[in-house]
């Protein structure tokens, strides 16, 4: 068999931002603008996180995107909540992404919690793009529904552009305040020394197209050894809540980021004491909007691969933590995978 063993993964994108900028908005855009291709079931919905694939960025991003130039999968967004009280969820989704998108209303500009965004960012070096969001409410707007950023631009009045332009510089201000050298991503010449900040509206998808352009080619260019994994192999992930579910028990929302999850694998999670041994009872995924009548809310799947996210049934899990490490063992030596999941603690 000469087949090669590795394939690439999805990278998992966090998106992040101060409360109301708009982050669940961008994300609800991106699957709306699927759902008007007539493409919805192309894209699923995880477990904490919305799959992307490559084929509908692509027709979004219209003559931006061309597929044949790339062979990352996808992209896997994962929203976070800007609620100051959610810092936990915060770090959490920016320490597990390949990269990020920071969300800021270009009206509102930086505030608490962009900044401590930008800190979490910084400390886990994640790579990431920022989104100037709402550019459709600067006075005097003309809208263009899921235009690129550039034909938009040139439609607005003179008056139009000088205001937006006031905004932007604020916010590549505030970064260089922070210590990030950035600029309008078109200007961007390398992606890891410079932020790109990409003018979007959640609201009319103006942008939308580049920001995804945008993300995908980061990826692709700078992410793609890194996603290079072992599909078949053990899964590897990271708990991103403990979770009471109905029926359940205690669950993990959990997203993996390496190899294959499978509903009889045993599991070591990192618990408040000492790393948990379990098995899987059930793998839960959402069930499509269509079904949602039925009794329960989940679908029980036989196994999920990397890059996923996945609510994972299990006995013992009164102690997980958010945060923490999770390990399939499948044919490795228990010992050792315990060790490792203690090591990360
Ligand atoms: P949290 O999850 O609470 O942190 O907020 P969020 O960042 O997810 O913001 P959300 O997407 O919920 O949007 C907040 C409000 O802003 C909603 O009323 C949206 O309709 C509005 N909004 C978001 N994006 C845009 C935009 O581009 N233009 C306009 N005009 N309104 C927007
Ligand atoms: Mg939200």
């Amino acid at each position: 068999d000469t087949r090669d063993p590795t394939s690439l993964r999805t990278p998992i994108v966090a998106v992040l931002g101060h409360v109301d900028h708009g982050k669940t908005s961008l994300l609800d855009k991106i699957r709306g603008s699927a759902v008007i291709e007539g493409e919805a079931g192309a894209i699923t919905q995880h477990i904490g996180a919305t799959a992307v694939p490559l084929d509908i960025i692509s027709t979004i991003a219209g003559d931006l995107v061309d597929p044949d130039d790339f062979d990352l999968p996808g992209l896997l967004f994962i929203d976070t909540p800007g609620h100051h009280s959610f810092t936990t969820l915060r770090s959490r989704g920016g320490a597990l992404a390949d990269i990020a998108i920071l969300v800021v209303d270009v009206n509102d500009g930086f505030q608490p919690q962009t900044l401590e965004a930008l800190d979490i960012l910084k400390r886990s070096e994640t790579p990431f793009i920022v989104a100037a969001n709402k550019i459709d409410t600067v006075p005097g707007w003309n809208p263009n529904e899921d235009s690129p950023i550039n034909d938009t631009y040139e439609s607005q009045s003179e008056r139009v552009r000088q205001r937006l332009d006031e905004s932007l510089y604020e916010i590549i201000g505030n970064l260089s305040d922070e210590g990030f050298s950035a600029d309008l991503y078109w200007r961007v010449q390398n992606f890891q020394r410079n932020v790109g900040v990409v003018p979007v509206s959640a609201m009319t998808g103006e942008g939308v197209p580049d920001l995804l352009t945008v993300m995908m080619g980061l990826s692709q260019r700078y992410m793609k050894e890194e996603m290079e994994i072992d599909v078949a192999g053990p899964g590897v992930g990271t708990v991103l809540e403990v979770k009471e579910e109905k029926g359940f028990g205690t669950t993990i929302d959990t997203v993996l980021y390496d190899g294959t999850i499978r509903s009889d694998d045993q599991l070591v999670v990192g618990g408040q004491n000492e790393p948990i041994v379990t098995e899987v009872r059930a793998l839960l995924q959402p069930r499509p909007l269509a079904e949602i009548r039925t009794e329960s809310r989940f679908e029980k799947v036989d196994e999920v691969s990397a890059a996923s996210g996945i609510k994972v049934a299990a006995p013992e899990l009164a102690d997980a933590m958010a945060g923490a490490p999770v390990r399939v063992v499948r044919n490795r030596d228990l010992e050792e995978v315990v060790a490792e999941v203690q090591a990360e603690l």
